[in-house]
Order: C-alpha cells, then structure tokens, then sequence
C-alpha cells in the first residue's frame, strides 16, 4: 500500500518508520527541510531506541522516502496519515491548526479515493472538520474517507509499542475504510494483537480518556505517597500491594515528582478545557493537574528541610529528561525544580545520559557534568530526577566520598534506602 504521513516529529516519524517495516512503501513528509535533508542521510532528529536500524533496513529496501514535497506524496498515496503538531493554544486547547492547514492541501490534491487518518492527538470533532476541510478544497468529485487512528506509543519504546500494541483503535465510518485499515495493520493483528473499530468521536475520545486516566494514575499514588511519609509507609510497598489487585495493576503507579513530556501534561489540560466548552467541570481531572504540579515542589522542600538555607549550596543532578531513555525536554520536571534551586542561590550542577544538548537550551545558566561521579564531586547534595540506568548500578561508596555532604533526594525511588543510610547516606525518598 502507498502511504504518506505527514509531519516527521515523535508519532509521525516513528509510524512511518513502521508501517515501512510492516511492507508498505511510506513518503515521510515535513516542511522543515533541513530535518527532511538530515533523514535522507540516515540522521535521526530525535534520539529513540531501535528506530534507526529500521529506518535504515526500509530505506534500503526503496520502501521508505523522506521529502518536502507535500503535494507529490499525497497524489502519490492512497492513505495519508495526518502526524502533525498540535500544540497547546492560549486557553490550554489542542491547537488543530497545522491539521487543518495540511487537510485544505489534501483537498487541493485529491486525484482518486483516499482515506485520511488522524494519527495527531486531536480533540472530539476533529475528524469531522477535517472531511468538511477536504470537501471545500476538491477541485473534482472524489470519494475519500476520514478515520481517527490514534497513537499510544510511548517515547523510548516507541518502535516496540507500535509493533506490538496493547491495541489499535480504529474510528471509521465506512466499511470500504474499515477494510483498508484493518489491511494495513494484519502484520500486527496477526500477532494477537487486538484492532477496535469504533465510531470516529470515540476513537478520538479514547486518546484522551486513556492519557488522563493514567495521569490520574500517577497523580493518585503521588498523593498516596505525600501521607507515606507522614505516617511512615513506603509507597513502594504500597503500589507493589495495590499492582496486585488485576483490577488496579502495577503500571503507572511510581511515585515520583510528576509526569512531564509533550503528552500528558497537554492532553490533561486540552480535557478539562474540552469539558469547559461543554459546561462540564472535571474535578478529578483538575486535581490531577494541580497534585502534578505541585509535586515538582517537593525536592526542593525536602532539600529545605535538612539545610535550612540553599544559598550557596552546590546541588548535583542526575537526569534532565521527563523520562529515560529519551532526550526530551518537554515539560520535564528537572526545568522546574533547577529553576527552584536557583531561585533559592543554589549552584547546580547536571548530568543527563543523553538530553544535555536540549538542556543546554534551557537552562543556560548552570553548569554540567560528563559524568555522574563528576557531577557528585563536592556537592552539598544531589537529586535524582530521571531514573535512567546509568544511575542504578553506581559504586555508592565513592559517590558518598566524592561529595561534600553526603544527602541524596533520590525522586523516584530507584535505590534500596537502607543501603544507602548503612553507606552514611542521608537518605530521602518521595513517599518512603
Ligand atoms: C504517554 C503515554 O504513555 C502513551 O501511551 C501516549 O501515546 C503518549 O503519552 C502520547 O500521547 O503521545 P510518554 O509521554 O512518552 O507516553 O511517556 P510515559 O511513559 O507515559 O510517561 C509520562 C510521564 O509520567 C513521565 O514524566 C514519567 O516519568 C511519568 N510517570 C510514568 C510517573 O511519574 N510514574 C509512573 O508510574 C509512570
């Protein structure tokens, strides 16, 4: 099948990537020509497990192409999936603009039937819009479908999500696009995986309710977590007792200092605006978002409780990114708290695996380190803020000696706590 997919960032990239990988011949499209230039060589412009061995397999193969050439790809295509931004407007909505820019030109270039997918996490009604867009623009009578395909992939095991999904939802309306859906992914289906077809409104509502609910997830056990410490219970323990229950399971919820990324955060925030055009106020939601937020306070608090003052302190971190195995810098919490800490005349110094070069664009102003030893050395304290595993299998001891003082505010609890206070560490957890 003939594939293009339009806007080369997280989603798109790595679904075109794929669906090259699952045998069909995919343009990749962007406008940004100096990304377009450096995928044709080979270069990723984001850092992702596993994608660059399958780029370059499907590039090989002639199965896989990268070009600015909108139009071309979409005369080109029978199916086009629309993987574009949609960044957060000024009342916090999903801003569809790029989506509906890119559906006039689809409009303009309709040659014969085609099927558009929403891949863009896109509010309820999008998909809709989307097919008045493309009907204004035709310059002929042709029959075209609109289905949302909405993307669950995570950063840092992207490929393995999209290959082997808990499930792949479908909204389509007719059975000519229901067909053609379900062929481009029977690799995957064949596999057991399980493929939903729904109504498109569903489809694009499932997006939202899933990321919410397992931000909610997170936010719950972090409020869990605040009345461990007070009465002594370690909330590691604790998700651990509740993951048990099939009913809850044990996946999201680890305490910690909030979820950041380009996900989440926005789409928690696009709900609760949705739910206010339609004069519904989400409590849970909004709760959700203010625990988020105020976790990210916490470290800092913590460091205020042993020091008293920060002034002049030199505080060592450990992870920049909102989450391992990527060098994404959005929404991360480490930007809030560094900022924290300077705020309160700390000196930091930073070491992340991979993010740096992002970090380096937003927080100018403090120093880094190349490695975590060399981050450690004669600080007052260091804060672990991204659990990568470089961080997991340190030789303690020589951080302890390495340091001026000895305290580690290890946010997201990936070290056993007694060890370290055996070690002279003074020790503090979130919620242990
Ligand atoms: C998230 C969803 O997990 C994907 O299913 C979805 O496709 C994606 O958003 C999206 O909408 O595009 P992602 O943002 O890559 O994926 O990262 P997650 O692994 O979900 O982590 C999000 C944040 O939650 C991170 O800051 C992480 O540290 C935090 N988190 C996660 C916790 O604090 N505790 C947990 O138990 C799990």
């Amino acid at each position: 099948m003939k594939i293009a997919v339009i806007g080369t960032g997280y989603v798109g990239l790595v679904v075109g990537v794929c669906l090259a990988d699952l045998g069909n011949e995919v343009f990749c499209i962007d406008v940004d020509e100096s990304k377009i230039e450096s995928l044709k060589k080979g270069v990723l412009p984001i850092y992702e497990p596993g994608l660059k061995d399958i780029l370059d397999i499907n590039v090989k193969e002639n199965r896989l192409f990268f070009t600015t050439d909108l139009r071309m790809g979409i005369k080109m295509s029978e199916v086009i999936f629309i993987a574009v931004g949609t960044p957060p407007g000024a009342n916090h909505e999903a801003d569809v603009t790029a989506v509906f820019n890119v559906a006039k030109v689809i409009g303009e270039c309709m040659n014969g039937y085609k099927i558009i997918v929403n891949k863009s996490t896109v509010p309820v009604g999008t998909g809709e819009m989307v097919k008045d867009v493309i009907a204004k623009n035709m310059k002929g009578d042709y029959e075209f479908d609109v289905v949302s395909n909405p993307e669950f992939l995570r950063e840092g095991t992207a490929v393995k999500d999209f290959t082997s999904p808990d499930r792949i939802i479908i909204g389509a309306e007719t059975e000519r696009a229901k067909k053609i859906m379900q062929r481009i992914y029977r690799g995957i289906v064949r596999t057991g995986k399980p493929l939903m077809i729904t109504d498109i409104k569903s489809a694009e509502m499932i997006k939202y309710a899933s990321n919410s609910f397992l931000a909610t997830k997170i936010s719950f056990i972090n409020e869990i977590a605040r009345l461990c410490e007070k009465v002594g219970a370690d909330v590691k323990e604790v998700a651990k007792g509740m993951g048990l229950d099939q009913r809850i399971g044990p996946r999201f919820l680890q305490a910690g200092i909030g979820f950041g990324g380009s996900c989440f955060p926005k789409d928690v925030r696009a709900l609760i605006q949705k739910g206010k055009e339609n004069n519904i106020e989400f409590k849970i939601i909004n709760a959700v978002e203010t625990v988020n937020y105020e976790q990210r306070f916490i470290p800092v608090k913590k460091l205020k409780e042993i020091f008293g003052s920060l002034n002049n302190l030199r505080i060592g971190i450990w992870g920049l990114s909102f989450k391992p195995k990527t060098d994404d810098m959005r929404e991360a919490p480490s930007i809030t708290i560094i900022n924290e800490l300077k705020k309160e005349g700390a000196d930091v110094i930073a070491f992340d695996p991979i993010a740096k070069e992002n970090a380096k664009k937003i927080l100018k102003d403090i120093e880094y380190g190349n490695t975590p030893y060399e981050t450690a050395k004669n600080c007052n304290a260091l804060l672990l803020l991204t659990e990568w595993n470089e961080f997991r299998e340190l030789d303690m001891i020589k951080v302890k000696d390495l340091m001026k003082n000895p305290v580690l505010i290890d946010c997201r609890n990936i070290y056993e706590k007694e060890e370290l206070i055996k070690m002279g560490f003074t020790y503090r957890g979130i919620g242990r």
